[in-house]
């Protein structure tokens, strides 16, 4: 008999941002599959068991996951926010395509889940109200050049750009150098959002336009919003800014 193999995201903060679809999966699971931190957001039972590992074995998880749904565990694999986004769905789904023919035949239920950067547009207003997109500025699986291209193709198409996994240690020129490049695209009054561990008791949100963008400012609990020529910032006297991006845009606009 086989188990069923769930794929579950947490939400970017509190329990709140987890969806009831997700927590019937955690109730139903019994081995948990994740990095630590993301598996420490759960409330497990005693009879609930953890396989916290590092959270650069993302194919080795997987891996592992999928043996032990294949020999009749119930397994959840946990990843933070939405497990589709730049998260554990495709590492399971990458091990499948290579990995014995069994594995096809399992039963695997991915739950949709609350990405950071919707958290981040939802505090701050809504920049992501008209065309936007995603992308990892994390050059581990991906060349250096890929991420430059993309960011002025998307910037010279007007789409307001979600950047995930913005910097780190090991990682600590690649956003500057992401701004410099989206300068020569974008006016200098383009609002940047550095949405910092939303949901979260230390959620921070700064708002500044690109040309003052400071790279110090982000850390890897940080989601960097960078609007479109087209998003606004409304003042609000003795509120935070709203940010947002306009719904309509006219032929001239772009
Ligand atoms: C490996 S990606 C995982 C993304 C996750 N699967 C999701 O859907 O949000 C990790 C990056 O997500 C972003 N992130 C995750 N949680 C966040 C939060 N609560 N607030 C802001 N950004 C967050 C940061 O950019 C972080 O470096």
């Amino acid at each position: 008999m086989r188990g069923t193999l769930y794929v579950v995201g947490t939400g970017p903060g509190g329990p709140q941002q987890m969806t009831p679809e997700a927590l019937d999966a955690v109730s139903k699971a019994t081995e948990f599959f994740g990095y630590g931190p993301y598996l420490d957001r759960l409330s497990l039972r005693p009879d609930q068991t953890r396989i916290a590992s590092d959270n650069r074995e993302e194919l080795d998880r997987a891996q592992a996951a999928l043996a032990r749904s294949a020999s009749g565990v119930d397994v959840c694999v946990v990843s933070g926010g939405d497990p589709g986004v730049f998260a554990m769905a495709a590492a399971v789904c990458e091990a499948i395509d290579a990995g014995p023919p069994e594995w096809r035949d399992l039963d695997l239920v991915v739950t949709p889940g609350v990405t950071a950067m919707l958290a981040v547009a939802a505090r701050i207003g809504a920049p992501l109200g008209h065309d936007f997109c995603a992308i990892s500025l994390s050059d581990n699986l991906k060349p250096w050049e890929v991420i430059t291209r993309r960011l002025r193709l998307v910037a010279e198409a007007g789409l307001v750009i979600a950047l995930y996994n913005p910097i780190s240690k090991a990682r600590p020129w690649q956003l500057g150098q992401a701004f410099d490049i989206l300068r020569t695209v974008l006016p200098a009054s383009t609002p940047v959002i550095f949405g910092r561990a939303a949901g979260r008791p230390d959620e921070r949100m700064t708002v500044m336009p690109l040309a003052e963008a400071d790279p110090a400012v982000a850390d890897m609990a940080t989601c960097v919003v960078i609007g479109s020529a087209l998003t606004r910032i409304i003042a609000r006297p003795g509120r935070p800014d709203l940010v947002y991006t306009p719904r309509f845009i006219s032929g001239e606009s772009q």
